[in-house]
């Protein structure tokens, strides 16, 4: 458990300096450019060794549940992430809805082609952000229609009432 929470450690700092988009590797490099924290934490082998590996959910019954949720392999996590964002902080009386793609060119079947956005491939989350400090409230990624789904209307108004559901009734203002 500690070395996973070392793990874990490891990746808000690399998402900072923003390597954990470019190559990880470059982190355990001996250079005085790099933060020596990576080395000091584990091995840079067996960082990729967890990483590979690491799963949130049952492998064993994923495939039954993809059926009916593209982004079931995370979804639990995720459901623990927003009701954390949201405990932990209270936006002020500004909040905004926006979206952002987030460069990804992994596989992965909800990612979405942006052209005109400047990564073009990626994962695209819709947000809702306190205007003033720019927390983000509450997240969910776009992940397009069901298996089952017919054509799906009014994608918009429905991504804003679900992303302000927890503030339903609090008097705030909504801009986007
Ligand atoms: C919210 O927006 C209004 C209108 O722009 C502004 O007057 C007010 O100061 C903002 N509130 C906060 C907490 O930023």
């Amino acid at each position: 458990m500690m070395e996973l929470q070392a793990f874990i450690g490891l990746l808000l700092p690399a998402g900072l300096l923003g390597k954990s988009k470019i190559d990880l590797k470059c982190l355990w490099r001996r250079s005085p450019l790099e933060s020596p924290i990576f080395k000091a934490t584990m091995s840079r082998s067996r960082f990729q060794n967890i990483i590979s590996r690491l799963r949130f959910d049952d492998k064993i019954t994923r495939e039954e549940r993809k059926r009916t949720d593209k982004f079931t392999a995370i979804r639990k996590i995720w459901s623990y992430f927003q009701d954390n964002l949201q405990i932990c902080y209270t936006p002020g009386s500004n909040v905004t809805i926006d979206e952002q793609l987030l460069g990804f060119r992994g596989k992965c079947p909800f990612r979405q082609f942006m052209p005109k956005k400047p990564d073009k491939y990626g994962l695209e989350f819709w947000l809702c952000v306190d205007a003033d400090s720019r927390y983000v409230f509450n997240a969910f990624p776009y992940i397009g229609r069901k298996p089952t789904e017919q054509r799906q209307t009014q994608i918009g108004a429905k991504v804003v009432l679900e992303l302000l559901k927890p503030l339903y009734g609090s008097s705030r203002n909504v801009t986007n």
